[in-house]
């Protein structure tokens, strides 16, 4: 039966980022590096989507995933930067929730990043200012088409970033690891750590405090 190491590490990200590892070499299914992001906005009601994550930094401690700094979700983050996530891993019956602050990337590794995207997906950040209403599918093929021509597809370097899309950087304040157990006795524990602002955009973290919890 899968149960979490024992005894508990002391730091659950090295932990974290060896089940996001095996979720993506082992899984049958696309976007294992998926997790469920939660907001609130100043409606303070509760906003949920997928995003992916495409950086777990074990130190200091926060995962990065790319969005459009327009959207809905960066409104919610603007107003409240604590935000909460989940991953499932159905196939390797493991959960792991985090609770954090979000803030965006440095603008370097945004560009770093968007330099690895290919000319399609260049082009679409800059035709979609996501969220927002269309009035038609076909004005978003147009729009694309324009932007298209504006720069050249077949040289994706020419594309720059736009302004308005980028990385954020969730900073991990709490953990909780989950593993499906015969008999609903699944294992559980939470690990806590308070974050505190360091510099500008930065954090400095105290000790990890583990508590196993009842399934
Ligand atoms: C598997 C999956 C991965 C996704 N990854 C991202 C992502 O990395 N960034 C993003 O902005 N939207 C991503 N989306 C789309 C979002 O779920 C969402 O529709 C979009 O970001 C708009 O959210 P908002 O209106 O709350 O800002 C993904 C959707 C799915 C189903």
């Amino acid at each position: 039966m899968a149960t979490l190491p024992e005894p508990l590490p002391q730091n659950p990200l090295p932990l974290l980022d060896q089940w996001l590892t095996d979720a993506l070499a082992t899984s049958r299914l696309p976007n294992s590096n998926a997790f469920a992001l939660a907001t609130v906005g100043s409606s303070e009601k509760p906003s949920v989507r997928m995003v992916l994550c495409k950086e777990l930094s074990l130190t200091p401690g926060y995962l990065v995933f790319y969005t459009d700094y327009g959207s809905p979700k960066a409104e919610d983050i603007a107003y409240q930067p604590r935000v909460a996530a989940v991953f499932n891993w159905t196939e390797q019956r493991r959960q792991a929730r985090l609770e954090g602050i979000a803030v965006k990337s440095p603008e370097e590794e945004s560009d770093q990043y968007f330099a690895t995207r290919d000319a399609e997906s260049r082009i679409g950040a800059w035709a979609s200012q996501q969220s927002r209403p269309l009035a038609s599918r076909e004005a978003l093929l147009e729009e694309f088409k324009r932007v298209a021509e504006r720069y050249h597809a077949d040289a994706p370097e020419s594309i720059p970033r736009p302004p308005d899309w980028g990385g954020y950087r969730l900073w991990i304040e709490a953990v909780e690891l989950w593993v499906s157990g015969e008999a609903r006795l699944h294992d559980r524990a939470r690990w806590e750590r308070q974050l505190s602002v360091a510099a500008e955009s930065a954090f400095s973290a105290s000790p990890w405090q583990v508590t196993r919890l009842q399934p």
